[in-house]
């Protein structure tokens, strides 16, 4: 049986910014961000198979700027188990919300909402504005970013 991955926190200059790339394609916005991000990552068997990434937006809020497993290593649960370690972490360190923004459609709105997330608010044509070239999924362009948050530590 595959073991359960390990999640580790790194120094943001270690974050492994290929995987951190599949949730976020833009290396300016993940520059921006990451000196200023706590990052962890899922390791197994010696390979790094998942990361993320959570800024402290001042007071007690997060964001979780980024989350992403490698593609052969996705519903295998490590998603899940990264996102349960981010909400434990930024609750111990006094958090009280985690807010994470996401595309419109598709199967990670279903995923934040499956862990607690609540939709609070759309960033229309966020995508337009931020991202010089379209993105495209399963043939549509993205264009709007739900914003979602939800209260931390409570059961996930
Ligand atoms: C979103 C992501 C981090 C989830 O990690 P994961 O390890 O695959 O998630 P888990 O195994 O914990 O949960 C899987 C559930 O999420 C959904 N899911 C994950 N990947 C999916 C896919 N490619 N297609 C459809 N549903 C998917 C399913 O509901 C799945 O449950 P199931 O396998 O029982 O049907 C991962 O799919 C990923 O890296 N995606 C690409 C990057 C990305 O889009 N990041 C989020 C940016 S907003």
């Amino acid at each position: 049986m595959t073991p359960p991955p390990r999640i580790v926190e790194l120094p943001p200059a270690e974050a492994p910014r290929d995987l951190l790339l599949l949730a976020d394609p833009s290396p300016a916005r993940l520059d921006a961000y990451l000196p200023a991000a706590r990052c962890f990552a899922a390791r197994r068997d010696g390979a790094t198979v998942g990361a993320c990434a959570v800024m402290p937006l001042g007071g007690d809020s997060f964001e979780l700027m980024s989350i992403a497993v490698a593609p052969e290593a996705q519903r295998q649960g490590i998603g899940t188990r990264l996102l349960r370690h981010v909400i434990a972490a930024t609750a111990a360190a006094g958090a009280k919300r985690l807010e994470v923004g996401t595309g419109s459609f598709g199967y990670q709105l279903a995923f934040y909402q499956r862990h607690g997330f609540r939709i609070e608010s759309v960033d229309r044509d966020f995508f337009v504005r931020n991202y010089p070239e379209a993105i495209v999924e399963d043939g549509i362009r993205l264009r709007d970013m739900v914003r979602l948050a939800r209260t931390v530590p409570p059961e996930t």
